[in-house]
């Protein structure tokens, strides 16, 4: 059976978000964005984090998938392990050129899938380009690139819960935990 352990609690998410939020305000000096969330992990951190902005704020999301994601733990496991290269599956429905964007991630892992987006957005040409991401997992990385903003550096751990699933499941969990006894 899958055994969870709370790696982040609630109000650490809470608080570091808050400072997250304080963070990007200064940065963007009154400059409107737009965030830009990928589906469906970092739903959740998008809502909370457009609510800690003070900036004229508009949202979009974009969706993505691994080609060897499949519906099973077992293909989903190995997804997550592969190489696997990203392909769209919701894109954006106006064009960012000359906008500034915020792309907001739950996770960023072997860097693979904010590469290709990274690539995708900047194709739209926008004012200004910057990513924002929960977690940061750099002992995973494959490919050099990195997030403006990081809400947590966590260790070699698969993670669950604020958005991020298993299998889809536990993205409801308020707190993140590291789930263990997984394939
Ligand atoms: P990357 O392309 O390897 O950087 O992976 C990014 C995506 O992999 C994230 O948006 C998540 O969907 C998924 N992912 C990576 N690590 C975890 C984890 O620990 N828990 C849940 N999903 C993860
Ligand atoms: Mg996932």
């Amino acid at each position: 059976m899958e055994n969870l352990k709370v790696l982040i609690t609630r109000e650490q998410i809470a608080a570091r978000i808050a400072d997250m939020g304080r963070e990007i305000t200064r940065d963007s000096a009154g400059e409107p964005v737009i965030f830009v969330g990928v589906l469906k992990g970092a739903a959740i951190f998008l809502s909370d984090l457009v609510r800690s902005v003070g900036l004229d704020a508009t949202f979009e999301f974009i969706g993505v998938a691994s080609y060897a994601m499949g519906q099973n733990p077992a293909e989903q496991r190995l997804a997550w392990d592969s190489t696997g290269e990203v392909r769209l599956t919701k894109d954006v429905d106006q064009s960012l050129r000359e906008k500034n964007i915020i792309l907001v991630e739950d996770i960023l892992d072997t860097g693979l899938t904010l590469t290709f987006l990274k690539r995708l957005l900047l194709g739209h040409q926008p004012r200004s380009f910057r990513v924002a991401t929960l977690l940061d997992k750099p002992l995973r990385r494959k490919l050099a690139i990195e997030a403006d903003y990081v809400g947590f550096t966590i260790p070699d751990e698969f993670v669950v819960g604020y958005g991020l699933d298993y299998a889809e499941k536990y993205r409801n969990l308020p707190d993140i935990c590291v789930i263990s006894n997984i394939l």
